[in-house]
């Protein structure tokens, strides 16, 4: 994991042209002096994008893809597994190119992975040689800010970790790893955050302050948020828009508008509205799981 996330940033960093690198830097100088705010939301489009991983290009991963998510949205994917969501976020992040079709991020086509977009994974993504500071700044830096040590201060603190910064990552508990995280895909002030199952390996309270907390940055810094989960309660609490995914090929089944509606933990539960729309879910994702399920000779595989 170490290996595939170096080569991914030696990557980012190599294709970073002279001007988008003058760019980013500005922008952070920006954001330093307080002449903007953290995070400029991007719009971001998908035309009729197909993703095959076989060379000669059948048996796509998801297929035909249209979807416009708005600056400072947040979307959510469900869907069984193997549906396509993680490929999704990749080919969005400019890690995966699309076998068909266009991606782009305000009207900008991408070709390759942009300081525009963050990941947050669902673990494991930590440098682990690295103290927490220097995780939370590694991006600043690569990107010429001129005080990357104060900027990760700035995100730590955020998070509610500056107390923690020069740990090694091993000696944080999950959550707090999660928020490193978190802090470290913001600190390049991200016009679009990816999060792939970001809590899903946290226990149920701590995810629940995390969701709490994702909720509350998400109102200072107002990065664009495309989120995956396989939790459904999760996507009802956090999102503005929910898209259900169908499996074989990935793709969307449904959109559901959630317009933060059910933000209120503890009243959702008693409302009609919320357990009829957890229910449909449930039911849509359960139909797209059996088809992967019950699809012929799975078992001869
Ligand atoms: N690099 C790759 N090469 C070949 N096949 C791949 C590659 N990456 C993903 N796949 C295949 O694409 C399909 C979708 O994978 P993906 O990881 O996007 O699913 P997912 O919806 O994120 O699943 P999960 O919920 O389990 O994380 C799977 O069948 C997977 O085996
Ligand atoms: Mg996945």
């Amino acid at each position: 994991m170490r290996a595939a996330v170096m080569t991914l940033l030696r990557g980012r960093k190599a294709r970073l042209t002279a001007d988008r690198r003058f760019e980013a830097g500005q922008r952070l100088r920006d954001i330093a002096a307080g002449r903007l705010s953290a995070c400029r939301a991007a719009k971001v489009s998908l035309h009729d994008v197909s993703v095959s991983f076989a060379p000669d290009r059948s048996a796509a991963v998801v297929s035909g893809l249209e979807l416009t998510i708005l600056p400072g949205e947040f979307v959510t994917f469900l869907g069984p597994s193997g549906c396509g969501k993680t490929t999704l976020l990749n080919v969005i992040g400019g890690m995966i190119l699309p076998t068909t079709g266009k991606v782009r991020i305000n009207d900008a086509l991408v070709t390759a992975p942009t300081p525009m977009c963050n990941i947050v994974f669902q673990q494991h993504s930590l440098f682990e040689w690295m103290r927490v500071a220097d995780n939370v700044a590694f991006g600043p830096r690569a990107l010429g800010h001129p005080d990357p040590r104060g900027e990760a201060m700035r995100f730590l603190h955020l998070v509610g970790l500056e107390e923690h910064a020069d740990a090694y990552p091993v000696t944080l508990s999950g959550g707090m790893r999660q928020r490193v995280a978190i802090a470290r895909a913001l600190a390049t002030s991200p016009s679009v955050l990816l999060m792939d199952e970001p809590f899903g390996a946290l226990d149920a309270q701590t995810r629940s302050i995390m969701q709490e907390e994702l909720l509350k940055l998400r109102r200072s810094i107002a990065p664009t948020v495309i989120f995956v989960t396989h939790d459904v309660d999760e996507a009802l609490l956090l999102s503005d828009r929910i898209f259900v995914m169908r499996a074989m090929p990935g793709g969307l089944k449904e959109e559901i508008a959630a317009d933060g509606m059910f933000r209120h933990k503890e009243k959702v539960l008693r409302n009609g509205k919320y357990r009829a729309l957890r229910q449909h879910i449930l039911t849509q994702i359960r139909e797209e799981t059996l088809k992967v399920f019950n699809r012929p000779n799975r078992m001869q595989r």
